[in-house]
């Protein structure tokens, strides 16, 4: 017998993760990037297909292969993954924040490759802020339930908890990336998680996979089924 409530719990839910890491150009041939493999995201992919959730996953680069059965749109900068966001979002019930975001962009857009100067020494490159994706979408939210995560190095529970107030979040998954075996690039992750609805528990190392089943079970305890 299958009982798609606990099965399926997020069967006819639309989930719209993010993944990756935004590449901003410099030149035509060059990028300012990050280590974000990815994985993370497509693993909350993979899982909110698995419990039966419609899934559109919006990705930056990465060396992963295209997960199986859910709305696949690539994207390279930060600005490109907003407006990707924006337009599903309306039809999201939940936005996974996976992605890791670059924060600045080169100030100018330079349409030849920047050529060595050899009269100057050094280069100095003018950066501007990116548009904080994930804060946009939650203060402007109506029933979505909105989970973004936290890579920190440093006074992880502090952080994540301004984090968590600043962007008004449903839940943030924060991860002490200066860890091995948590966060970047690996197979395994250990997270805290954080909401306004329960006091922060923090899990085991484990594989992406695993983690992704414990955010989404924290969510629908929180009563994400019920929201729409
Ligand atoms: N995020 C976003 N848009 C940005 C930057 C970040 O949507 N331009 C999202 C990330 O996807 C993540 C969350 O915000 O879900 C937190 O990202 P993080 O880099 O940990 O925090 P920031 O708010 O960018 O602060 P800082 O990098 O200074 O720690
Ligand atoms: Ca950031």
């Amino acid at each position: 017998v299958i009982d798609a409530a606990t099965d399926l719990p997020l069967h006819g839910k639309k989930v719209l993760v993010t993944a990756g890491g935004t590449r901003e150009m410099l030149d035509p041939v060059r990028y300012i990037s990050n280590r974000s493999s990815g994985k993370m995201g497509y693993a909350m992919a993979q899982v909110a297909r698995e419990m039966g959730a419609t899934v559109t996953l919006v990705s930056a680069q990465t060396a992963l292969p295209r997960p199986q059965g859910i709305q696949y749109i690539q994207v390279t900068s930060a600005a490109e993954m907003l407006k990707q966001v924006e337009q599903a979002f309306a039809q999201t019930d939940i936005l996974v924040m996976a992605a890791a975001v670059s924060d600045y962009r080169p100030a100018q857009v330079v349409t030849q490759k920047i050529k060595k100067q050899a009269a100057e020494p050094g280069l100095t490159l003018h950066l501007t802020e990116t548009t904080d994706i994930l804060k946009k979408l939650a203060t402007q939210k109506q029933n979505q339930y909105v989970i973004g995560f936290a890579a920190e190095t440093q006074n992880l529970l502090a952080n994540a908890e301004k984090k968590l107030a600043a962007k008004k979040l449903d839940l943030l998954v924060a991860n002490d990336v200066s860890k091995p075996g948590v966060g970047f690039n690996g197979d395994t992750n250990q997270v805290t998680l954080l909401s306004p609805y329960a006091t922060p528990v923090t899990t085991a190392v484990l594989p992406k996979l695993a983690i992704a089943k414990a955010v989404f079970k924290t969510a629908l305890e929180h009563g994400i089924a019920s929201k729409n």
